[in-house]
């Protein structure tokens, strides 16, 4: 836990400004459609550069963000004005059982210790009936494989090494990501990237059936899920009101 604190408050999580909020706003609709959201209080667990609070909020929500690193809630803070933001683990979350109407944790689980004990700990604050929205990395994905094959490089290069790396190797980076993402990103974001999804110290992989497994556990329902090719699973459990 303490190494991800470092890791995120030195490199905190990418900004994509304008366009992020747009596509998260996207991507959520279908899971928390603005009818859902107008006027409900919405916790964002690990709300990193604040742009899923921020959507959140333009579409009506009352947002309660939640991150482990003063970076991040700095970051929410002018992104989102209006929300109650405040800085915490999302394993032992400052808030009583049954408080938020609906929940989102978009790729911040798989960074905890313990993702189960991450999503009993949204269970517990999150209302019977309401939702809760993860993003959590799937088994045997093509980030998967980059992930395990860079180990070696993470346990002998800091990531600090990105800020002495040299023009060439940024050059060759850029055009590979923009080959990927479609676009080709800014320095400090294409650093932000490189530090999130090559060097974050602590991440875990999760096949659809083990998140199926938890969600009995806890009472939950996986009530939909979109398969994200090439890295996770998004998913909503609805909670039932028999939640441990
Ligand atoms: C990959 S970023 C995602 C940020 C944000 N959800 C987004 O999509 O813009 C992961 C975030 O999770 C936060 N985080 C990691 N472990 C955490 C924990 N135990 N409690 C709260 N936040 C945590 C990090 O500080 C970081 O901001």
């Amino acid at each position: 836990m303490d190494r991800t604190r470092a890791h995120y408050e030195r490199f905190p999580f990418v900004q994509g400004g304008g366009r992020r909020v747009r596509h998260w706003q996207r991507r959520l609709r279908p899971f928390l459609p603005d009818a859902v959201v107008r006027g409900a209080v919405v916790l964002d667990a690990g709300c990193g550069s604040g742009e899923i609070a921020c959507g959140l909020a333009d579409r009506g929500a009352r947002v309660v963000a939640v991150d482990l690193t003063s970076a991040a809630t700095r970051r929410t803070r002018a992104a989102s004005p209006a929300a109650v933001i405040c800085q915490a683990d999302v394993l032992r979350l400052p808030l009583p059982d049954r408080s938020v109407d609906h929940t989102v944790s978009i790729g911040v689980l798989h960074h905890t210790p313990d993702c189960f004990a991450g999503l009993c700990e949204l269970a517990r604050v999150t209302r019977p009936g309401g939702s809760i929205v993860v993003l959590l990395y799937a088994r045997l994905t093509p980030y998967h494989t980059l992930y395990s094959m860079t180990a070696p490089l993470r346990r002998r290069v800091p990531v600090t090494a990105l800020d002495r790396a040299p023009g060439w190797w940024w050059r060759v980076v850029r055009l590979v990501v923009a080959a990927q993402v479609g676009r080709r990103l800014g320095d400090d974001q294409l650093k932000a990237l490189i530090a999130d999804q090559v060097f974050t110290p602590v991440a875990t992989f999760h096949p659809a059936r083990e998140i199926s497994r938890w969600a009995d556990a806890l009472g939950l329902v996986v009530y939909r899920r979109k398969k994200l090719f090439l890295h996770a699973n998004l998913v909503e459990f609805r909670c039932t009101g028999t939640a441990r």
